[in-house]
């Protein structure tokens, strides 16, 4: 597990975003996993000038999204599939025949979890994954509780997500109560993981997953047990680390 520290969210992004540029660089058809929230937004602002300055394309990747309200269709504004598109889709040649964002309108969920593990699977599996980090130390939307061997399913979003969330909505009342998320296990099957944070409160969950027991009650703990994972803070993230 490795931890670098970032002077700013700036550096921070390109720092990330090299990581992605080197990764399609090694492999155009490289299976790259995305975040939403305002984590990423940097990065993928840095990827965007990165493409239009020709240094490098998406045409040969796949991409799949981490999580997605249930009820949201994907032209809501808020959805995460509409994210997407808005900070990062629109704006490259990642062809829409393969990008994989979950959707939040099925109605057999059993069947379709299933089905967008097994469109994983078939891609040859994540090879890049970005994350972001809850509040509660959750990664994608798993929660405090979640098994730490879970793969993509319906999940109830907790009271502390909910609020963190609601400054996206007009109201706490319309941020949707629950979601569809990659599992834990599912996001330890990609060969590398960076994740990202910054600001004084994720320094609890930074702490707890870098430094706390492994343990459901922070999922985010789970990466201690991957290979190939990195972390990218400002100081106020890793404010709550312990002194090496
Ligand atoms: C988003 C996701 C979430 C966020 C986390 C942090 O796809 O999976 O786990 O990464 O809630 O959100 P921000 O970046 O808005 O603080």
């Amino acid at each position: 597990m490795n931890v670098v520290l970032c002077d700013d969210y700036q550096q921070m992004s390109t720092q990330a975003a090299t990581v992605f540029a080197e990764c399609l660089a090694a492999n155009p058809a490289a299976v790259l996993g995305l975040a939403t929230g305002s984590t990423p937004i940097g990065v993928y602002e840095n990827l965007i000038a990165r493409f239009k300055a020709g240094e490098i394309s998406f045409a040969e990747a796949t991409s799949f999204n981490l999580d997605e309200y249930i009820g949201l269709h994907r032209d809501h504004p808020q959805s995460y599939y509409y994210f997407m598109h808005q900070q990062l889709f629109n704006h490259v040649d990642l062809p829409s025949q393969r990008i994989f964002v979950p959707s939040g309108v099925e109605s057999d969920y059993g069947a379709y979890c299933q089905w967008y593990e097994d469109r994983i699977t078939e891609a040859g599996g994540i090879d890049l994954q970005i994350l972001g980090i809850g509040s509660d130390g959750h990664i994608a939307f798993n929660e405090p509780g979640t098994a730490l061997g879970s793969r993509t399913h319906i999940t109830e979003l907790d009271h502390q997500t909910i609020d963190d969330n609601a400054r996206f909505f007009q109201s706490k009342a319309e941020v949707p109560r629950r979601a569809i998320t990659m599992g834990v296990a599912t996001i330890m099957d990609a060969r590398k993981i960076i994740l990202l944070a910054t600001g004084e409160h994720k320094a609890t969950a930074i702490r707890d997953a870098i430094a706390g027991p492994v343990s459901s009650e922070c999922t985010a703990s789970a990466l201690q047990q991957h290979p190939d994972v990195t972390f990218y803070l400002d100081s106020a993230a890793a404010s709550l680390l312990p002194a090496e």
